[in-house]
């Protein structure tokens, strides 16, 4: 199976022009070998700019609501982001979740998010308070965030199709370069093992791809993407640099 390599641009770039201009230069990147699938995940604004001059990547969102066309100020539902030619949305992103999306939330936005038929990324991991306890915490934590994220959801026919996508993404790694600690990619590796295992035994979810997320560059990629049961990566600050993307991309 391809990789999976999602570029979050976050609150990223300034204007519609630099977002277009980016989004080039990534695309042309990915190169003939299509050796892996990308996403990019530009902010709402620049959604449909993005999407027109994209030929290799696909569009993605970094935030959906729950709610088709109600009073619901500043939210944007499943069925826009479709038409505006959406495949992925990005749900439960550790800094939404600072911001108070809760679990109960998170779950509305997959469950609207896949009747729509939009593909979801859904991201869980622990901070570092959680991780100063250990590995078992960690594990406790995130099996925690599944089990209330994914409520109810397992019978669908949605994630039996596959639509359903986890990053496991501790948040203590995000954005700090911590991740380059040497026995990292074999934890991440073991908290993706268990995500897979969970989501089957809880939820049935067979062949569940699960992507690692947290500094990843263009020169730590391979560490996480070496194993085959690490399906991909969900990468911000080096998804900026066109160069440095197109090296995770074709690592
Ligand atoms: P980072 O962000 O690669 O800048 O650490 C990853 C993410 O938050 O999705």
């Amino acid at each position: 199976m391809k990789k999976l390599i999602i570029a979050n641009w976050k609150e990223n770039p300034n204007s519609i022009t630099e977002a277009v201009s980016l989004a080039q230069q990534i695309d042309k990147g990915i190169g003939k070998a299509n050796k892996a699938e990308v996403v990019i995940a530009p902010p709402f604004p620049f959604l449909s700019a993005v999407g027109k001059v994209l030929k290799r990547a696909k569009l993605g969102a970094q935030n959906v609501f729950w709610e088709d066309k109600a009073a619901h100020t500043g939210e944007i539902s499943p069925r826009m982001l479709k038409s505006s030619g959406v495949k992925y949305a990005i749900i439960g992103h550790s800094e939404r979740r600072r911001l108070g999306e809760t679990d109960e939330m998170i779950n509305k936005k997959i469950s609207a998010s896949l009747k729509a038929e939009l593909k979801v990324i859904l991201c869980v991991g622990e901070s570092l308070n959680v991780r100063r306890r250990g590995l078992s915490a960690s594990k406790n934590f995130v099996k925690g965030q599944l089990k209330k994220d994914l409520k109810g959801l397992h019978s669908t026919f949605y994630i039996l199709h596959s639509r359903i996508i986890v990053a496991y993404e501790p948040i203590w790694a995000i954005s700090t370069n911590k991740n380059a600690r040497p026995d990292k990619p074999e934890d991440a590796l073991e908290m993706i093992k268990l995500i897979k295992q969970f989501c089957h035994s809880h939820f049935a979810i067979r062949n569940l791809p699960v992507l690692y997320g947290g500094s990843v560059n263009s020169k730590n990629a391979k560490n996480f993407l070496q194993y085959k049961e690490i399906d991909g990566a969900l990468v911000g600050g080096a998804s900026l640099k066109p160069d440095e993307f197109g090296k995770i991309v074709n690592f």
